[in-house]
């Protein structure tokens, strides 16, 4: 019995100790130096090279670091009856809720254009946009939905929201999915919370940018193929979007080329919304690698059908 850690590009050193720290008794394995793949029965990922699951016949069990899921769900070479859990940590939803709210304050007080000034020795004052033209709609009222809903509406936003299924939240109009249009027609900066699933990539488009309410803005902490990225330029190029934070892409690191990083309007983040510290995420990480020990089902399990 033994459990794997696979995540090309972070230390999983950190996190093997982490574990070890809850339970010195676990026989870990570090992705790719893996001596005896017949004994990993939980894995624990973040956005591992596709296929390299291929192979582990007693595998029950494959846990994201993080709380999206999609690269699991994408890849073929895990089995239908392995069974797939997120991350969620208080700290997860903070740390996100914070990033939207920062992009908020970022694009009322145009923060990067001073930066840029800075840059050219340029002193140029912009009126700051008014609290009132921005409405927030959140796309997506998952537990990460929730917790940045609330933290922008105690900070006198008016927030809106809008999920497949209906939600109600203290102070927070909601809207359900066959209410889209009504939900864009009030929402000034649109932040997309959404798991990526066939229903919602491609979600951020054109169509959606010209209904929203002007000015418009666009957060986006989902995934990168949520969005249709010409759409973005030709939406900002055209008036229907005043700029947009982006903290994912459709390729990741964002290629050195690639159009966004030229456009002022658009501010980058290289994926940082939101990093699940070890300390807080290995005893949910433990409590799974046991659960599926055990057969049991498992905390924050994915439902494969729904896709998150
Ligand atoms: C980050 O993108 C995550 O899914 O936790």
């Amino acid at each position: 019995m033994s459990l794997l850690l696979i995540a090309p590009n972070r230390d999983m050193n950190v996190w093997k100790e982490s574990i070890l720290e809850v339970d010195p008794n676990i026989d870990i394995e570090i992705w790719p130096k893996v001596k005896h793949k017949e004994r990993v029965n939980f894995a624990v990922s973040w956005r591992h090279p596709k296929n390299v699951l291929n192979g582990y016949s007693n595998l029950k069990a494959v846990t994201s670091l993080g709380a999206g899921v999609n690269h699991l769900l994408e890849d073929e070479a895990i089995p239908e009856h392995v069974k797939l859990a997120r991350v969620v940590t208080s700290s997860l939803k903070e740390q996100l809720a914070e990033y939207v709210l920062t992009a908020v304050l970022n694009y009322r007080n145009h923060t990067s254009r001073y930066v840029d000034q800075k840059r050219e020795g340029y002193w140029s004052p912009h009126d700051a946009i008014s609290k009132k033209d921005c409405v927030i709609g959140i796309m997506g009222l998952g537990e990460m939905g929730i917790e940045a809903a609330r933290m922008l509406s105690n900070n006198g936003y008016s927030v809106t929201g809008w999920s497949k299924t209906e939600k109600q939240i203290d102070g927070i109009e909601t809207f359900i999915y066959n209410q889209l249009n009504e939900f864009l027609d009030e929402t000034n900066i649109l932040v997309c919370m959404l798991p990526l699933t066939s229903e919602t990539q491609g979600i951020l488009n054109l169509d959606v940018f010209k209904k929203l309410k002007k000015p418009a803005y666009l957060i986006n902490v989902g995934r990168g193929a949520h969005l249709i990225e010409e759409d973005l330029i030709y939406g900002i190029d055209t008036g229907a979007l005043a700029g947009a934070c982006l903290d994912v892409f459709e390729e990741e690191p964002l290629p050195s080329h690639h159009l966004f990083w030229n456009r002022p309007k658009i501010m980058i983040t290289p994926h940082i919304g939101a990093v699940t510290d070890p300390k807080e995420a290995v005893a949910q990480i433990v409590e799974n690698y046991k659960r599926t020990l055990s057969g049991m089902d498992l905390i924050n399990q994915v439902d494969k059908k729904k896709g998150y």
